[in-house]
């Protein structure tokens, strides 16, 4: 039945949004008003946006306009001044939550891979589950080679992390996340710090990961990985959020004008950066 006590909007441009993965649940993050400061600098200001399970969501902005400090936020590594996160339905700030336990849902992935350099890459993927989920060192060793294959890095189990270029330890940071059967992933640039030449095999494992259903929160300057991959994309600028929406709005009709300046800075015109294809690297499993 028609509600004819509401006012509708004449002549106004009022697309209904558009729907989301998984939005006819509950989201697995929700960031309501988040507000932080660190003293006198504002790196987060009334930041609302959410991420349903399956989704994956970009986080793309200029330098300092406050995406890491909300991944960190995410997962309660720093404290907010003001508004809610809520994870899967539970409110971080509670006292009474337990988030060392909530954080191991969440596997975070970092521009620096920071493996430990004093073991094998097969032990650094089995190390989480064996010393934080006590599982048998066999039954972890065996899902870690699972997982180093998935990463297409099977053959480098038994080697140390300081014989690996930084896209294969970055791989083994994916799976070593992976291990500790994440619901969310949650990745900080993970190609920024790489050489060219092996950003590819990395968003190639990221993307098989999406298509696979993982849901990902991913803050990334790599445009055409947000493009082809994201499900929504959050744009930020100076700890707002100034425009949010599907890849196809942010990347070939935004509707705000900081959002266009931020791309075409990039050199985004709409068309793709890459010379190469990135996305359909073939990799060794
Ligand atoms: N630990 C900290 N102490 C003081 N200021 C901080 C701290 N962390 C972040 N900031 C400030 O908060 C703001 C947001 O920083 P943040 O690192 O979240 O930006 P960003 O969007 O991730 O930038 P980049 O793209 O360069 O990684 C910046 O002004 C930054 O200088
Ligand atoms: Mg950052």
């Amino acid at each position: 039945m028609r509600d004819t006590g509401t006012a509708v909007p004449q002549g106004e441009f009022a697309p209904s949004p558009p729907r989301r993965v998984g939005d006819s649940t509950a989201p697995i993050l929700a960031f309501e008003r988040v507000s932080k400061a660190y003293g006198a600098v504002v790196a987060l200001s009334g930041v609302d946006f959410s991420v349903h399970r399956g989704e994956v969501v970009c986080l793309i902005g200029p330098s300092g306009s406050g995406k890491s400090t909300l991944l960190r936020c995410a997962n309660a590594l720093e404290t907010i001044d003001g508004g809610r996160v809520r994870f899967d339905g539970v409110d971080l700030q509670d006292g009474a939550t337990d988030v060392r336990q909530l954080r191991r849902r969440m596997g975070m992935v970092f521009q620096n891979f920071e493996l430990f350099p004093h073991l094998s890459v097969l032990r650094n993927v089995a190390i989480g589950p064996m010393t934080v989920l006590a599982a048998p060192r066999a039954v972890a060793e065996r899902e870690a080679l699972e997982l180093l294959r998935k990463v297409g890095l099977v053959d480098k189990a038994s080697v140390y992390p300081a014989a690996l270029s930084g896209g294969q330890q970055q791989r083994v940071a994916i799976a070593r996340a992976l291990a500790m059967q994440p619901d969310v992933m949650l990745f900080d640039e993970p190609t920024s710090a790489l050489d060219p030449e092996t950003i590819g095999e990395v968003l190639s494992v990221m993307k098989r990961l999406a298509d696979e259903g993982m849901t990902m929160v991913v803050v990334t300057h790599e445009m055409d990985f947000a493009k082809r991959v994201a499900n929504w994309v959050v744009v930020f600028d100076r700890g707002t959020v100034i425009e949010q929406g599907p890849p196809q709005q942010i990347f070939s009709n935004p509707q705000v004008a900081r959002t266009r300046e931020f791309l075409s800075h990039l050199g985004w015109h709409g068309e793709s950066l890459a010379t190469a294809d990135p996305l359909v690297v073939k990799q060794r499993m």
